[in-house]
């Protein structure tokens, strides 16, 4: 589905998806990715992450058109997956979201990086982030936290929520039937990242919003402390609860 909303800071960035010039060994590497990730995510992904990947039909042995993705999403949700060139200035980001567009690359990374990317990749983008987008209460989350942040130009604010984005949406843990789950992307597109998480290096605590914005994002090193949340309520009252102590101008933290 072609992107209809007007998007001026994001508009250098969108781009198309030249899902022809695809070659047959990065339909493999897709596949193989798909294929070494499904057994741990099966077992320690959320439901709703799981029930997204099968409503989007997201395929399993080839790349993903964003196209496709996009008008099964759409009608869902509202969103879509828009392709973009890359990296992305932090206004121009969260213009996407407020809008409903997802910035998605759609680049893939090569044979020998299978485990990490320093930049976020088609994988990374599709299969880590875009089935969450068809819960409608994540969904409404997401662009909500986009409408937020778009109106604030504080820099140090913006870290600090920025800080809610990373232990939800990149690195979201959720509590059902008595089991830590995993939700973000940056757990479900990395073994290495969510293995750490499953063992014993990371303490798991409950999500609490001011200890959230309390602990600083080290993106160099793998994670000793996350947060659970209980059901995706709380990170779309904790947006709510910001967004209010930011308009009346008080402490980002209680
Ligand atoms: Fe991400």
């Amino acid at each position: 589905m072609a992107t209809t909303v007007a998007l001026p800071k994001a508009a250098p960035f969108l781009t198309e998806q030249d899902y022809a010039a695809y070659t047959t060994a990065q339909h493999g590497i897709w596949a193989e990715l798909v294929r070494r990730r499904m057994p741990q995510i099966e077992q320690h992904g959320a439901r709703e992450y799981l029930d997204g990947f099968e409503t989007l039909c997201l395929p399993f042995d080839r790349l993903p058109n964003l196209a496709a993705v996009s008008a099964k999403l759409h009608r869902r949700t509202g969103w879509n997956t828009t392709p973009v060139s890359g990296f992305m200035p932090a206004p121009a980001f969260f213009e996407m979201l407020a809008a409903r567009c997802f910035p998605t690359t759609t680049w893939l990374r090569s044979r020998d990086s299978l485990e990490y990317t320093p930049e976020p990749d088609i994988f990374h983008d599709v299969f880590g982030h875009v089935p969450m987008h068809a819960r409608p209460v994540f969904a409404d989350f997401l662009e909500h936290y986009g409408q937020h942040c778009a109106r604030i130009d504080d820099e140090a604010i913006l870290e600090r929520i920025g800080r809610v984005f990373w232990y939800t949406v990149e690195f979201g843990l959720i509590r059902q039937d008595g089991r830590v789950k995993v939700y973000g992307s940056g757990l479900i597109s990395s073994d290495g990242e969510c293995s750490n998480v499953l063992g014993s290096r990371c303490t798991v605590r409950a999500f609490n919003l001011n200890e959230v914005l309390r602990t600083p994002v080290k993106v160099d090193e793998m994670h000793h402390l996350l947060f659970a949340i209980e059901s995706f309520d709380e990170i779309y009252e904790a947006m709510h609860t910001l967004e209010g102590r930011i308009n009346q101008g008080s402490r980002l933290e209680d």
